[in-house]
């Protein structure tokens, strides 16, 4: 299977968008139909200040894409290039702002730890939101996770960057351990968003990449 990181645009979102729901839905686990609230967040997200998005994009021989599942992330042209390609994995975000959903969940998070106002304020000024992260089950565990998260932060403007995840018992999971071998660290832990139970963890890290940093290794 060879595999290239695409830039997404927005305007090819009717070609990207469901095959990109569907790899969320399966990498995360959550019952389907997860993707028809989602489509429309994702929609509103493309909107955003610097929204960036990359996917990875397999080729498959027609022959071998056998199943309906498989079936749903082939993609079209022009965001595919033949007419085997299958997306395996997207990752996305945008610039962080302080009228944004997420933005004053962690300031409310920030807050109730003990910060002061100006430490709320200099942790949530300047941010590259990581939103979206997902590889395809059957593409895991060769490096894609890292390669695109790698491109997806090269060249961003903002200070650093910044994201949330499920907690894990003892991270042990492949995101954390990715974001961990990246360089991420912890800005807030055991924080649950309104409207949902689970502890989540916000991670984040100094932007630009450097030379040698392991999130440009691939
Ligand atoms: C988190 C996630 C995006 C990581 O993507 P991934 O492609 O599986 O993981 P990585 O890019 O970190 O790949 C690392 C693995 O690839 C292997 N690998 C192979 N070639 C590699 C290379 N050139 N560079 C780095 N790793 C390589 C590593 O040995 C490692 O294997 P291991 O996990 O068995 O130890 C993915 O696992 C996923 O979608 N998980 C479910 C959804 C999720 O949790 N998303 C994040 C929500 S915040």
């Amino acid at each position: 299977m060879t595999i290239r990181l695409v830039d997404l645009t927005g305007q090819d979102s009717r070609i990207w968008l469901e095959p990109a729901l569907d790899i969320y839905v399966t990498a995360m686990n959550y019952p389907r139909g997860t993707e028809i609230h989602r489509a429309a967040l994702w929609r509103d997200h493309i909107t955003r200040p610097r929204w960036r998005a990359v996917g990875a994009v397999a080729t498959m021989p027609a022959a071998e894409i056998t199943s309906p599942q498989m079936a749903r992330r082939r993609l079209a042209r022009p965001v595919a290039v033949s007419d085997d390609e299958l997306l395996v994995g997207i990752a996305y975000g945008y610039q962080g702002a302080r009228d944004q959903w997420w933005n004053q969940q962690l300031r409310i998070g920030l807050r109730q730890a003990g910060h002061s106002d100006p430490a709320v304020d200099a942790i949530t000024r300047d941010y590259f939101e990581l939103t979206e992260l997902h590889v395809h089950p059957t593409a895991q565990g060769r490096g894609l996770g890292q390669w695109l998260l790698g491109r997806l932060l090269a060249g961003r403007p903002e200070g650093q960057v910044l994201l949330s995840t499920p907690e894990a018992p003892a991270e042990d999971n492949r995101a954390w351990s990715l974001y961990r071998r990246m360089g991420f660290v912890d800005i807030l832990r055991h924080f649950t968003f309104t409207g949902d139970p689970r502890p989540f963890a916000f991670l984040g890290r100094p932007l630009p990449l450097g030379p040698d940093d392991p999130a440009r290794a691939r």
